[in-house]
């Protein structure tokens, strides 16, 4: 797979004809888009069944904890929307996890989906866990839930840069992980407490890199694009060679 097709790209905009905009200008130079439950709320699917339409890759972000009949529900709408990826939170349990695969595996291509999990909230510190009764330091926390989401059946995880290599090491290669909270070396943090460099996170072992704002309020989308895929290309090229 190309470093290309392993950008993703956020579109937390406001309006769908905000993310089109952007989207537009990224089309052929990324891999796919994100769309959160902010756009989502507003706008509703349409913006991420436009852009399937148009031939595009979509990563439904709406992180879905509910009962698993609702979630197998939700899973199975967004097989039917055509989107690669969709996501549920791993605190929803085994069986949630077990029913948001079966939901996705009912879809017409009967195999996407990809369900991802979210384990712990990169929000959330030790002292937000121990509130919640949650045992253990997060790390802890996000290697067990990651484990359980692979026993559940799902494809693999969302994860920070500073989580891959424990979720790699303990999940093996064949596990999804794809990884936002990325700035190139050039960009500002913006609200991004703990940020990894493209490279960085190639290297970690990531599978793809979910990039918004050092991408979409650039003054040239693209061109930021083509910057961070330079840079995967080069820790890729430099992993191979190692
Ligand atoms: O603009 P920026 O690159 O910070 O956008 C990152 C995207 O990834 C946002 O859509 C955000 O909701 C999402 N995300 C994140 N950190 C997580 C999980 C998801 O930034 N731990």
């Amino acid at each position: 797979m190309s470093a290309r097709e392993k950008l993703i790209v956020a579109l937390d905009f406001a309006t769908a004809d905000a993310g089109m905009k952007t989207a537009e200008k990224l089309f052929g130079r990324v891999g796919m888009f994100k769309v959160g439950s902010e756009l989502f709320t507003r706008a509703g699917p349409s913006l991420g069944r436009d852009l399937i339409a148009r031939g595009q890759q979509v990563f439904l972000d709406l992180k879905f904890h509910d009962i698993p009949s609702t979630v197998r529900g939700a899973c199975r709408q967004a097989a039917e929307m055509g989107v690669r990826m969709v996501n549920v939170h791993a605190s929803g349990g085994r069986k949630m996890m077990e029913a948001a695969a079966e939901g996705a595996r009912q879809g017409p291509s009967g195999r996407l989906p990809w369900v991802l999990a979210v384990t712990v909230l990169t929000s959330l510190g030790p002292e937000d866990l121990g509130e919640l009764g949650v045992l253990g330091t997060p790390e802890e926390v996000v290697v067990r839930w990651a484990r359980l989401a692979q026993a559940a059946g799902l494809d693999g995880v969302v994860a920070s840069g500073r989580e891959i290599s424990a979720i790699r090491r303990v999940c093996g290669p064949g596990f999804v992980i794809v990884t936002p909270g990325i700035r190139p070396m050039t960009s500002s943090s913006n609200d991004q407490a703990r940020t990894t460099t493209p490279a960085a996170a190639i290297a970690a072992g990531a599978d793809y890199l979910v990039v918004g704002r050092p991408i979409t309020a650039a003054p040239d989308p693209a061109a930021a694009a083509a910057i961070i895929v330079r840079e995967m290309e080069e820790a890729a090229t430099s992993l191979r060679a190692s």
